[in-house]
């Protein structure tokens, strides 16, 4: 399954790129509107991109009432990306949603409030809601199997994985900061590294289905993630210079998969987990099946 990273992606500006994905993440939804941090708010580095958004988005009840109706009518399964500054907001708004999956926010580094701990807001938003809970965290976590583990403990159904990381960038001329707030979060490129590591390590601890993103912009990249464990893959960055990346990916991805003997993308889920003796055994037949299931 192929998916938009949450926040990169404007479907009801590009409906026709949105539609090359199985599904749509929304930016994320806030209790009361937010009008975002003081621009500059993007800067492209060299290997990746620094935005400080600051969650801006219209606020729970005008993203109910007006945008999420709208956003149906893409057809598509929508995922609802969910922020707060407590357990009890994050709780409120799962529990205004139906007929979605819920992607908690527990990983902005643009806003300066510190939620509460993740498995506190994934108890309280379970007691809410029956609906699939993705705990979407932050790659800066220290233990980020540990928390992933508090967030299945917690009820989660499933982990994205991962937010931004935070970084800086300067001005060439005046030597500071690019972005009005100094530094902001950093993806692309430069993530898939710290992105393959948290796929990797959380499969293990956890077993849970994993959206795997950060730094996707080709179909290696994607089979990568599987392989460390992920079960879907979202695109992000990628989407600001090639609106095609989602059908990109897809056929690079199949056909990846495809050379290094896959019968289907996810046959190779896990696999980096596999000893040798079991990668030359599996010989890749399995369809849908994890090829190596985490302990
Ligand atoms: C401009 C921008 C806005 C983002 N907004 C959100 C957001 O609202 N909620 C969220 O969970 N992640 C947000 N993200 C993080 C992405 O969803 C994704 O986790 C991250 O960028 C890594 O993937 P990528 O390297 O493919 O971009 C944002 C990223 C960017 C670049």
């Amino acid at each position: 399954m192929l998916l938009n990273a949450s926040g990169c992606l404007d479907a009801l500006a590009t409906p026709e790129v949105a539609r090359a994905f199985d599904a749509f993440v929304t930016k994320t939804v806030t209790p009361l509107p937010r009008e975002g941090n003081d621009p500059t708010r993007i800067a492209e580095t060299d290997h990746g991109l620094l935005n400080s958004i600051g969650l801006q988005n219209p606020g729970r009840e005008r993203f109910l009432a007006v945008v999420l109706p709208q956003l149906r009518g893409l057809g598509l399964p929508i995922w609802v990306s969910v922020g707060g500054f407590s357990a009890d907001e994050y709780a409120e708004t799962c529990s205004r949603l139906s007929d979605v999956t819920i992607e908690l926010n527990l990983s902005c580094p643009n806003v300066d409030e510190a939620p509460e701990a993740a498995s506190e807001i994934v108890a309280a938003c379970r007691a809410e809601t029956p609906l699939p809970l993705y705990a979407k965290l932050s790659p800066a976590l220290p233990d980020i199997a540990d928390v992933a583990r508090a967030a299945q403990a917690a009820g989660a159904d499933g982990l994205s994985l991962v937010n931004t990381i935070r970084g800086l960038a300067l001005d060439d001329e005046t030597l500071r900061p690019r972005l009005a707030r100094g530094a902001g979060g950093y993806s692309g490129p430069a993530l898939k590294p710290i992105a393959l590591a948290a796929v990797y390590v959380c499969y293990r601890a956890t077993g849970l289905p994993i959206v795997g993103m950060g730094g996707v912009s080709t179909g290696r990249d994607a089979l990568e993630l599987i392989a460390a464990g992920a079960s879907a893959v979202a695109v992000g960055t990628a989407l600001f210079t090639d609106p095609g990346a989602p059908h990109r990916v897809r056929a690079d991805l199949y056909k990846a998969a495809a050379a290094l003997g896959f019968e289907d993308p996810l046959a190779a889920r896990g696999i980096a987990h596999a000893p040798a003796s079991q990668l030359a055994l599996s010989k890749r037949t399995t369809n849908k099946t994890p090829a190596y299931t985490a302990k």
